[in-house]
Protein backbone atom coordinates (compact mmCIF):
# COMPACT_ATOMS: atom_id res chain seq x y z
CA UNK A 1 0.00 0.00 0.00
CA UNK A 2 1.62 3.63 -0.82
CA UNK A 3 1.17 6.00 1.92
CA UNK A 4 1.43 9.66 1.09
CA UNK A 5 4.23 11.96 2.41
CA UNK A 6 5.80 8.78 3.73
CA UNK A 7 9.07 10.47 5.67
CA UNK A 8 8.31 13.73 4.88
CA UNK A 9 7.37 16.99 7.53
CA UNK A 10 3.92 18.20 5.87
CA UNK A 11 2.76 21.62 5.72
CA UNK A 12 -1.06 21.69 5.77
CA UNK A 13 -4.57 21.13 7.73
CA UNK A 14 -4.66 17.69 9.77
CA UNK A 15 -8.63 17.74 8.97
CA UNK A 16 -8.21 18.10 5.27
CA UNK A 17 -4.91 16.24 4.56
CA UNK A 18 -5.60 12.97 6.35
CA UNK A 19 -8.74 13.03 3.86
CA UNK A 20 -5.94 11.36 1.31
CA UNK A 21 -5.02 8.76 3.94
CA UNK A 22 -6.11 5.07 2.95
CA UNK A 23 -8.14 3.66 6.26
CA UNK A 24 -6.14 1.26 8.17
CA UNK A 25 -2.65 2.28 6.82
CA UNK A 26 -0.36 3.11 10.34
CA UNK A 27 0.98 1.58 12.83
CA UNK A 28 0.94 4.42 15.64
CA UNK A 29 -0.51 7.93 15.88
CA UNK A 30 1.18 9.70 18.73
CA UNK A 31 0.91 13.01 19.14
CA UNK A 32 0.06 16.23 21.20
CA UNK A 33 -2.48 18.11 20.22
CA UNK A 34 -2.54 22.32 21.07
CA UNK A 35 -3.93 22.08 24.64
CA UNK A 36 -7.31 24.52 24.76
CA UNK A 37 -6.60 28.23 24.56
CA UNK A 38 -2.78 27.31 25.67
CA UNK A 39 -0.97 29.39 22.99
CA UNK A 40 -1.63 30.60 19.74
CA UNK A 41 0.15 28.82 17.15
CA UNK A 42 -0.58 30.88 14.50
CA UNK A 43 -3.49 29.12 12.91
CA UNK A 44 -5.17 25.67 13.10
CA UNK A 45 -7.28 24.44 16.69
CA UNK A 46 -6.89 25.41 20.55
CA UNK A 47 -8.27 28.65 20.37
CA UNK A 48 -12.29 27.56 19.91
CA UNK A 49 -14.37 29.81 22.13
CA UNK A 50 -15.55 26.64 24.66
CA UNK A 51 -14.22 23.84 25.59
CA UNK A 52 -16.63 22.39 24.16
CA UNK A 53 -16.32 23.42 20.55
CA UNK A 54 -12.21 22.84 21.01
CA UNK A 55 -13.45 19.22 21.50
CA UNK A 56 -15.25 18.95 18.37
CA UNK A 57 -12.46 19.95 16.28
CA UNK A 58 -10.21 17.77 18.50
CA UNK A 59 -12.36 14.66 17.97
CA UNK A 60 -12.83 15.69 14.45
CA UNK A 61 -9.50 15.21 13.83
CA UNK A 62 -8.94 11.80 16.08
CA UNK A 63 -11.39 9.94 13.97
CA UNK A 64 -9.55 10.59 10.60
CA UNK A 65 -6.44 9.30 12.48
CA UNK A 66 -8.62 6.25 14.33
CA UNK A 67 -9.88 5.18 11.09
CA UNK A 68 -6.10 5.77 9.40
CA UNK A 69 -4.85 3.46 11.88
CA UNK A 70 -4.36 -0.44 10.96
CA UNK A 71 -6.40 -2.70 13.88
CA UNK A 72 -3.06 -3.89 15.22
CA UNK A 73 -2.04 -0.43 16.12
CA UNK A 74 -2.22 2.41 18.34
CA UNK A 75 -3.33 5.98 18.96
CA UNK A 76 -1.00 8.01 21.20
CA UNK A 77 -2.27 11.43 22.35
CA UNK A 78 -0.35 13.99 25.19
CA UNK A 79 -2.91 16.32 26.38
CA UNK A 80 -2.43 19.08 29.05
CA UNK A 81 -4.78 21.46 31.07
CA UNK A 82 -5.79 24.75 31.52
CA UNK A 83 -7.77 26.79 34.67
CA UNK A 84 -10.89 28.75 33.87
CA UNK A 85 -11.36 31.46 36.69
CA UNK A 86 -9.19 29.07 38.98
CA UNK A 87 -11.32 25.65 37.70
CA UNK A 88 -9.38 23.12 36.68
CA UNK A 89 -11.22 22.07 33.78
CA UNK A 90 -10.12 18.45 33.17
CA UNK A 91 -9.71 18.71 29.45
CA UNK A 92 -7.97 15.51 28.92
CA UNK A 93 -9.86 13.53 30.61
CA UNK A 94 -13.25 15.40 28.78
CA UNK A 95 -10.96 14.23 25.59
CA UNK A 96 -10.51 10.69 26.28
CA UNK A 97 -14.13 10.04 27.63
CA UNK A 98 -15.64 11.45 24.88
CA UNK A 99 -13.12 9.73 22.33
CA UNK A 100 -13.69 5.83 23.62
CA UNK A 101 -17.66 7.14 23.93
CA UNK A 102 -17.71 8.25 20.02
CA UNK A 103 -15.47 6.05 18.37
CA UNK A 104 -14.68 2.61 18.64
CA UNK A 105 -11.38 2.33 21.01
CA UNK A 106 -10.33 1.43 23.88
CA UNK A 107 -8.36 3.27 26.31
CA UNK A 108 -5.74 0.52 27.30
CA UNK A 109 -3.59 3.20 29.76
CA UNK A 110 -3.38 6.78 30.82
CA UNK A 111 -0.19 7.04 31.20
CA UNK A 112 1.33 9.69 33.72
CA UNK A 113 4.55 11.77 32.32
CA UNK A 114 5.73 13.29 35.43
CA UNK A 115 7.88 16.80 34.37
CA UNK A 116 10.96 16.51 36.72
CA UNK A 117 11.74 20.02 36.23
CA UNK A 118 8.06 21.96 36.20
CA UNK A 119 7.84 26.15 35.68
CA UNK A 120 9.00 27.20 38.81
CA UNK A 121 5.94 29.13 39.58
CA UNK A 122 4.39 29.69 43.69
CA UNK A 123 0.73 30.02 43.74
CA UNK A 124 -0.84 31.21 46.60
CA UNK A 125 -4.08 28.82 46.97
CA UNK A 126 -2.76 25.66 44.50
CA UNK A 127 0.09 23.77 44.06
CA UNK A 128 2.67 23.16 40.71
CA UNK A 129 0.79 21.20 38.48
CA UNK A 130 3.82 18.83 37.31
CA UNK A 131 2.24 15.65 35.62
CA UNK A 132 0.26 15.23 32.20
CA UNK A 133 -1.30 12.37 30.50
CA UNK A 134 -0.49 10.31 27.60
CA UNK A 135 -3.36 8.41 26.62
CA UNK A 136 -3.05 5.28 24.64
CA UNK A 137 -6.06 4.26 22.59
CA UNK A 138 -6.34 0.61 20.38
CA UNK A 139 -8.93 -0.29 17.98
CA UNK A 140 -8.80 -3.95 18.78
CA UNK A 141 -7.30 -6.61 21.94
CA UNK A 142 -5.07 -7.21 18.43
CA UNK A 143 -2.97 -4.47 19.03
CA UNK A 144 0.96 -4.77 18.55
CA UNK A 145 2.72 -4.64 22.03
CA UNK A 146 6.57 -5.33 23.22
CA UNK A 147 6.56 -4.50 26.72
CA UNK A 148 10.28 -6.32 27.22
CA UNK A 149 11.45 -2.94 24.69
CA UNK A 150 9.64 -0.61 27.31
CA UNK A 151 11.66 1.74 29.84
CA UNK A 152 14.28 -1.02 29.08
CA UNK A 153 17.25 1.24 30.23
CA UNK A 154 15.28 3.65 32.91
CA UNK A 155 15.89 3.86 36.66
CA UNK A 156 15.03 0.84 38.75
CA UNK A 157 11.69 0.44 39.85
CA UNK A 158 10.66 0.64 43.85
CA UNK A 159 11.93 -3.11 44.21
CA UNK A 160 14.27 -5.10 46.19
CA UNK A 161 16.45 -5.21 43.22
CA UNK A 162 20.23 -3.81 43.42
CA UNK A 163 22.18 -4.26 39.88
CA UNK A 164 25.37 -4.99 42.20
CA UNK A 165 23.74 -7.16 44.86
CA UNK A 166 25.37 -5.65 47.65
CA UNK A 167 22.78 -4.50 49.69
CA UNK A 168 20.15 -6.59 48.81
CA UNK A 169 17.35 -7.53 50.61
CA UNK A 170 19.81 -6.24 54.28
CA UNK A 171 17.02 -3.75 55.15
CA UNK A 172 14.98 -6.47 55.87
CA UNK A 173 16.82 -8.34 58.54
CA UNK A 174 16.72 -4.83 60.63
CA UNK A 175 13.06 -4.92 60.09
CA UNK A 176 13.25 -9.13 61.24
CA UNK A 177 14.98 -7.55 64.58
CA UNK A 178 12.54 -4.74 65.38
CA UNK A 179 9.96 -6.96 64.57
CA UNK A 180 7.26 -8.78 67.43
CA UNK A 181 8.26 -11.87 66.22
CA UNK A 182 9.46 -14.47 68.43
CA UNK A 183 12.81 -15.67 68.33
CA UNK A 184 11.81 -19.11 66.33
CA UNK A 185 10.20 -17.07 63.83
CA UNK A 186 13.11 -14.26 63.69
CA UNK A 187 15.66 -16.89 63.09
CA UNK A 188 13.59 -19.21 60.62
CA UNK A 189 12.61 -15.41 58.52
CA UNK A 190 16.50 -14.45 58.62
CA UNK A 191 16.55 -17.96 56.85
CA UNK A 192 14.61 -17.66 54.17
CA UNK A 193 15.65 -14.33 54.05
CA UNK A 194 19.45 -15.30 53.07
CA UNK A 195 18.15 -17.97 50.85
CA UNK A 196 16.11 -15.56 48.70
CA UNK A 197 18.65 -13.06 48.44
CA UNK A 198 20.77 -16.05 47.24
CA UNK A 199 18.39 -16.59 44.65
CA UNK A 200 18.54 -13.21 43.32
CA UNK A 201 22.47 -13.26 43.01
CA UNK A 202 22.36 -16.26 41.22
CA UNK A 203 20.01 -14.87 38.69
CA UNK A 204 17.41 -17.27 39.20
CA UNK A 205 14.59 -14.34 39.99
CA UNK A 206 14.53 -10.94 39.32
CA UNK A 207 13.86 -9.44 42.79
CA UNK A 208 11.37 -9.93 45.70
CA UNK A 209 9.43 -8.02 48.70
CA UNK A 210 9.30 -9.33 52.20
CA UNK A 211 6.45 -8.36 54.40
CA UNK A 212 6.81 -8.71 57.84
CA UNK A 213 4.00 -8.82 60.80
CA UNK A 214 3.37 -5.84 62.63
CA UNK A 215 5.94 -3.82 60.69
CA UNK A 216 4.25 -3.76 57.06
CA UNK A 217 0.62 -3.66 55.62
CA UNK A 218 -1.45 -6.59 55.63
CA UNK A 219 -2.91 -8.58 52.77
CA UNK A 220 -6.45 -8.44 52.61
CA UNK A 221 -7.67 -11.48 51.23
CA UNK A 222 -8.78 -12.94 47.63
CA UNK A 223 -5.41 -13.96 45.52
CA UNK A 224 -3.77 -12.41 48.60
CA UNK A 225 -5.09 -14.83 50.85
CA UNK A 226 -2.23 -17.27 50.89
CA UNK A 227 0.25 -14.49 51.83
CA UNK A 228 -1.95 -13.28 54.67
CA UNK A 229 -2.13 -16.59 55.96
CA UNK A 230 1.59 -17.21 55.98
CA UNK A 231 2.02 -13.92 57.82
CA UNK A 232 -0.22 -14.96 60.16
CA UNK A 233 1.66 -18.41 60.72
CA UNK A 234 5.51 -17.64 60.21
CA UNK A 235 5.71 -13.86 60.66
CA UNK A 236 6.33 -13.03 57.45
CA UNK A 237 6.04 -13.88 53.80
CA UNK A 238 8.26 -13.61 50.78
CA UNK A 239 7.06 -12.12 47.44
CA UNK A 240 9.14 -13.27 44.05
CA UNK A 241 9.52 -11.12 41.22
CA UNK A 242 10.01 -13.36 38.58
CA UNK A 243 11.32 -12.56 34.69
CA UNK A 244 11.42 -8.66 34.19
CA UNK A 245 11.01 -5.95 36.21
CA UNK A 246 7.66 -4.09 36.39
CA UNK A 247 6.61 -1.68 33.68
CA UNK A 248 4.59 0.88 35.07
CA UNK A 249 2.59 3.86 33.58
CA UNK A 250 4.34 6.42 34.64
CA UNK A 251 7.06 8.13 32.68
CA UNK A 252 9.88 10.59 34.39
CA UNK A 253 11.04 13.02 31.81
CA UNK A 254 12.61 16.94 32.00
CA UNK A 255 10.51 19.49 30.03
CA UNK A 256 12.58 19.33 26.83
CA UNK A 257 14.55 22.94 25.78
CA UNK A 258 15.99 22.23 22.55
CA UNK A 259 18.62 25.16 21.67
CA UNK A 260 17.44 27.58 18.85
CA UNK A 261 14.16 25.27 18.73
CA UNK A 262 11.35 28.43 17.88
CA UNK A 263 8.53 26.33 19.08
CA UNK A 264 7.08 27.10 22.11
CA UNK A 265 5.48 23.13 23.22
CA UNK A 266 7.85 20.32 22.51
CA UNK A 267 7.11 17.06 24.41
CA UNK A 268 10.19 14.82 24.95
CA UNK A 269 11.67 12.61 22.18
CA UNK A 270 12.60 10.68 25.20
CA UNK A 271 9.00 9.28 25.77
CA UNK A 272 8.32 9.67 22.30
CA UNK A 273 10.68 7.21 21.68
CA UNK A 274 9.68 4.88 24.53
CA UNK A 275 6.20 4.84 22.88
CA UNK A 276 7.49 3.78 19.91
CA UNK A 277 9.34 0.97 20.80
CA UNK A 278 6.14 -0.39 23.07
CA UNK A 279 3.96 -0.35 20.39
CA UNK A 280 5.59 -0.69 16.69
CA UNK A 281 8.36 -3.08 15.35
CA UNK A 282 11.39 -1.51 12.52
CA UNK A 283 10.08 -0.04 9.45
CA UNK A 284 6.49 0.12 10.52
CA UNK A 285 5.43 3.54 10.29
CA UNK A 286 4.36 6.47 12.66
CA UNK A 287 2.16 9.69 11.92
CA UNK A 288 1.81 12.92 13.84
CA UNK A 289 -0.82 15.37 12.73
CA UNK A 290 0.36 18.09 15.12
CA UNK A 291 3.89 17.96 14.58
CA UNK A 292 5.24 21.34 15.55
CA UNK A 293 8.83 20.84 15.94
CA UNK A 294 9.22 17.35 14.80
CA UNK A 295 10.12 15.36 18.03
CA UNK A 296 7.95 12.88 16.71
CA UNK A 297 9.89 12.10 13.59
CA UNK A 298 13.20 12.83 15.41
CA UNK A 299 12.08 9.56 17.60
CA UNK A 300 11.07 7.71 14.68
CA UNK A 301 14.48 8.20 12.89
CA UNK A 302 16.52 7.17 16.36
CA UNK A 303 14.35 4.32 16.38
CA UNK A 304 14.43 3.13 12.63
CA UNK A 305 10.59 3.53 12.01
CA UNK A 306 9.11 5.63 9.08
CA UNK A 307 7.09 8.55 10.15
CA UNK A 308 4.46 11.22 8.20
CA UNK A 309 4.55 14.24 10.09
CA UNK A 310 2.20 16.98 9.60
CA UNK A 311 1.91 20.93 10.90
CA UNK A 312 -0.21 23.65 9.58
CA UNK A 313 2.65 26.28 10.86
CA UNK A 314 5.15 26.69 8.38
CA UNK A 315 8.06 28.04 10.20
CA UNK A 316 7.74 24.99 12.31
CA UNK A 317 8.13 22.57 9.68
CA UNK A 318 10.70 24.63 8.50
CA UNK A 319 12.57 23.96 11.65
CA UNK A 320 11.44 20.18 11.89
CA UNK A 321 13.04 19.36 8.57
CA UNK A 322 16.15 21.11 9.54
CA UNK A 323 16.23 19.72 12.82
CA UNK A 324 15.94 16.10 10.99
CA UNK A 325 18.96 17.16 8.45
CA UNK A 326 20.73 18.18 11.42
CA UNK A 327 20.32 14.66 13.00
CA UNK A 328 20.99 13.30 10.24
CA UNK A 329 23.99 14.74 9.59
CA UNK A 330 25.55 13.83 12.42
CA UNK A 331 24.52 10.62 12.54
CA UNK A 332 26.32 10.01 9.17
CA UNK A 333 29.55 11.96 10.28
CA UNK A 334 29.49 9.29 13.69
CA UNK A 335 28.90 6.21 11.31
CA UNK A 336 31.63 7.67 9.11
CA UNK A 337 34.22 8.10 11.58
CA UNK A 338 33.46 5.02 13.25
CA UNK A 339 33.92 2.54 10.42
CA UNK A 340 37.06 4.43 9.64
CA UNK A 341 38.47 3.50 13.20
C1 LIG B 1 1.63 21.15 21.12
S1 LIG B 1 2.23 21.53 19.54
C2 LIG B 1 3.11 20.05 19.09
C3 LIG B 1 4.54 20.07 19.53
C4 LIG B 1 5.34 18.84 19.12
N1 LIG B 1 4.89 17.66 19.82
C5 LIG B 1 6.83 19.05 19.37
O1 LIG B 1 7.44 18.31 20.15
O2 LIG B 1 7.40 20.00 18.79
C6 LIG B 1 0.81 21.45 18.52
C7 LIG B 1 1.04 21.81 17.06
O3 LIG B 1 -0.15 21.61 16.33
C8 LIG B 1 -0.16 22.49 15.20
N2 LIG B 1 -1.54 22.55 14.69
C9 LIG B 1 -2.61 23.18 15.20
N3 LIG B 1 -3.71 22.93 14.48
C10 LIG B 1 -3.33 22.12 13.44
C11 LIG B 1 -4.02 21.50 12.38
N4 LIG B 1 -5.32 21.69 12.18
N5 LIG B 1 -3.31 20.72 11.52
C12 LIG B 1 -1.97 20.55 11.70
N6 LIG B 1 -1.27 21.10 12.70
C13 LIG B 1 -1.94 21.87 13.58
C14 LIG B 1 0.43 23.78 15.77
O4 LIG B 1 1.02 24.58 14.77
C15 LIG B 1 1.46 23.26 16.80
O5 LIG B 1 2.77 23.26 16.27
Amino acid sequence: MSLPYLNQIVCGDSALLLREFPSNSVDLVITSPPYYKQRDYGGGIGNEATPHAYLEVLLHIFGECVRVTKPTGSLVFNLGDKYEESSLLLMPYRFAIAATERFPVKLVNAVTWVKSNPTPRQFQRRLVSSTEPFFHFVKSDQYKYFPESFLADDEPADQEIDSSHRNIGRRYFSLIERSELTEQQKAIARAALEAVIEEVRSGAIQGFRMKIRGIHSEPFGGQEGGRKIQLERNGFTIIRIHGNRLKRDVITAPVESVKGNPHPAIYPVKIVEQFIRLLTQPEDVVLDPFAGSGSTALAALKTGRHFICIDINEAYCAYARERLQNFTFTRNLFELHSESI
